[in-house]
């Protein structure tokens, strides 16, 4: 399937859109992870000690805005390429992090329908049934990326 321009439009309107808020979206994102999977707790070292979701925490908004802003990177590549390329030192890295930190294939299920949830509450009435896909699929060929990467490093 090719990624279209108006798929690439839609992710990236959309992160831009969301961009603004990024504080409150780092938040919502790292909250509905938790409520998604609360075992997943214990994996990131930010949220480990604390009772609640951190409201300040500079490597939890690092940790999501990774994520949102390296999908919307992929919806990019996608299409201009059709294929998510990760630059290899920064692939090699987030395969390393992601094993040390015990990360396993399923959990980028949770990431994806948190990512999923957040965008939907974020943009409101701007969301479509077509906006979900595309950052959906953009966000599976990444996140494949990094899975491939994981197992290398296991
Ligand atoms: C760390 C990106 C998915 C859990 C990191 C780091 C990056 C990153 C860049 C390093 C952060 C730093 O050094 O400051 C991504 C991207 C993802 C993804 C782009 C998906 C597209 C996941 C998933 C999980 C996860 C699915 C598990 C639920 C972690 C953990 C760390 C980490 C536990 C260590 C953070 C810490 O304790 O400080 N990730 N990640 N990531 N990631 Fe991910």
């Amino acid at each position: 399937a090719t990624f279209t321009e108006k798929q690439e439009a839609l992710v990236k309107e959309s992160w831009e859109l969301m961009k603004q808020n990024i504080q409150e979206l780092s938040l919502h994102f790292f909250t509905t992870i938790l409520e998604i999977a609360p075992a997943a707790k214990g994996m990131f070292s930010f949220l480990r000690d604390s009772e609640e979701v951190p409201q300040n925490n500079p490597k939890l908004k690092a940790h999501a805005v990774k994520v949102f802003k390296m999908t919307c990177e992929s919806a990019i590549q996608l299409r201009e390429k059709g294929e998510v390329v990760v630059q290899e030192s920064t692939l090699s890295y987030l395969g390393a992090v992601h094993v040390k930190s015990g990360v396993i294939d399923p959990h980028f299920e949770v990431v994806k329908e948190a990512l999923m949830r957040t965008i939907k509450g974020a943009v409101g009435e701007k969301w479509s049934e077509e906006m979900g896909c595309a950052w959906g699929e953009a966000y599976d060929q990444l996140a494949a990326a990094i899975k491939a990467e994981m197992k290398q490093a296991a």
